[in-house]
């Protein structure tokens, strides 16, 4: 097939905010415990964590990192976490033993190793609002209090300073704890709210949002449109059973959530004649087939094998296409999750002892975060089932192309570069994924899904040329003569 793309430098779409390559650490499974976190592991550092871990979370340049759930944000109690004593719990949504080695006090530290900012999830619906101020008092209060003071003597001198904090999580559903009318999570959350900002005016509040049903998400903003800064929503994208088609059309499906969910916030802007724009957090996507319910009461482990989730190739290609999805709706968008970062539906998995492995969706996920920074433009031309989008790092004198091909067709690919001020452009770096076995993935053994280098890419003036390998993800980066 054969399909000729226009990149037109003057096309802008909008600056990418580098908070779209965000990570998440839920209590779960073994994202924390035998992930991030594992003391007794000959890779762990002095604090416990896992340096093999927090090498390739570098590598991945996560800014922002959700925590500490999820669903586990709903039972949460941030006081078990902190001090000397920590208490022993049962967690009875993920029905397991959290012995709270690992709390606010590691997050912190560990975000700091991570070099990502802390985004925090209020336990609003079963705690009152006064106990999130509480710990923002601790979190982020100097001195001279009981909170900050508590902090100190834990050992953190000074403030986490956090400034991004979820309103709960997934509110409208009936699976979460807490789950409510819409009515009544919003007057929770607006209350917290009223009470963080006092302390932390320059924080900046997530409200939840369901990416499925504009009417909790038109009710939710009326009651909450003046207090926050986003309205969050999850893309959640079942790997099983779906044929081809199906799969893939779940793209489509998540460019409506967004268009939807963005409408509604212009249109409750409107209803409350505010100048204050609304954008979205994505602030979990997760691609999943393998929940496994831990059987309740028969046994309570802490760091139990949970949706340790195997991914293939169209999985590879699907998180190729969101980035892309992410990338176009970049005036829209402004932080995103992948959920979760170790273990747990994860790009990054480990065993003990040292045993690490990145999985095929860990690929997409670096070229975005690590290159997919500067102002995203619109490409024209692209057929249904080739996902592609650009980036204009003008700062580096380059240009990001990232081209997801679904289809299993080869594609011989002519993309124009227009207003560019006539610059030649030179292939800086050209990688593609692609494999012949659909079913393989990555283990502790064995790589099948890892790039390799893009051998049929050239460039002519203003003109890129490529040949797209039928169902593959591929990454250019083109750089000014
Ligand atoms: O990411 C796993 C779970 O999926 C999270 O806890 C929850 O928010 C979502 O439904």
């Amino acid at each position: 097939m054969k399909v000729t793309l226009t990149v037109d430098a003057e096309n802008k779409i909008a600056e990418i905010n580098p908070r779209l390559y965000g990570g998440f650490v839920e209590h779960l499974g073994r994202n924390v415990y035998g992930g991030v976190y594992a003391p007794e592991d000959p890779t762990a550092d002095e604090d416990g964590f896992r340096k093999d871990v927090l090498e390739l979370v570098h590598d991945l340049d996560i800014p922002v990192t959700r925590y500490p759930g999820g669903c586990f944000s709903s039972s949460w109690f941030w006081e078990d976490g902190v001090g000397k004593d920590r208490p022993v719990r049962l967690d009875t949504y993920w029905k397991q033993l959290e012995p709270n080695t690992f709390g606010l006090s590691e997050f912190m530290k560990w975000a700091k190793k991570a070099k990502t900012e802390p985004l925090l999830t209020f336990n609003v619906s079963m705690r009152p609002a006064v106990d999130s101020a509480r710990m923002v008092e601790y979190c982020n209060f100097p001195k001279g209090t009981a909170l900050s003071d508590m902090r100190r003597a834990n050992g953190d001198e000074e403030p986490y300073g956090v400034k991004l904090f979820c309103l709960g999580n997934e509110q409208y559903g009936s699976w979460e704890y807490g789950h409510a009318p819409a009515e009544v999570y919003g007057v929770r959350a607006r209350e917290v709210v009223k009470q963080v900002r006092n302390l932390q005016p320059d924080a900046k509040f997530i409200l939840c949002g369901d990416a499925d049903s504009m009417e909790w998400n038109e009710k939710v903003l009326d009651i909450c449109y003046d207090y926050v800064d986003m309205l969050s929503i999850h893309f959640g994208i079942w790997t099983g059973e779906e044929n081809d088609d199906t799969y893939f059309d779940r793209l489509n499906t998540c460019r409506r959530y967004i268009e939807d969910s963005i409408n509604v916030c212009e249109k409750i802007r409107k209803k409350h004649n505010s100048e204050k724009r609304l954008t979205l957090a994505v602030d979990e996507w997760i691609l999943w087939n393998s929940v496994k319910d831990p059987v309740p009461g028969e046994e309570w482990t802490c760091g139990m094998h949970l949706l340790e989730q195997d991914y293939v190739l169209r999985d590879v290609l699907m998180v190729g296409g969101l980035y892309s999805l992410f990338h176009n709706a970049a005036d829209k968008v402004s932080l995103v999750c992948e959920a979760q970062t170790v273990n747990v539906i994860a790009p990054i998995r480990t065993a003990p002892n040292g045993v690490i492995w990145k999985q095929g969706i860990y690929y997409p996920i670096r070229y975005a975060s690590r290159y997919g920074r500067g102002t995203a433009l619109k490409i024209e031309g692209a057929p249904a089932r080739l996902h592609v989008s650009a980036v204009d790092r003008r700062e580096q004198n380059e240009i990001a192309l990232y081209l997801t091909n679904t289809t299993f067709e080869e594609i011989k690919l002519d993309c124009g570069l227009i207003h560019f001020n006539g610059e030649e452009w030179s292939v800086a770096e050209a990688v593609m994924l692609t494999s012949t076995d659909e079913k393989s993935c990555n283990t502790a053994d064995k790589t099948v899904l890892a790039p390799e280098e893009l051998k049929n890419v050239s460039t002519a003036g203003n003109t890129l040329n490529a040949t797209l390998s039928p169902r593959s993800w591929n990454f250019v980066l083109l750089r000014r003569k």
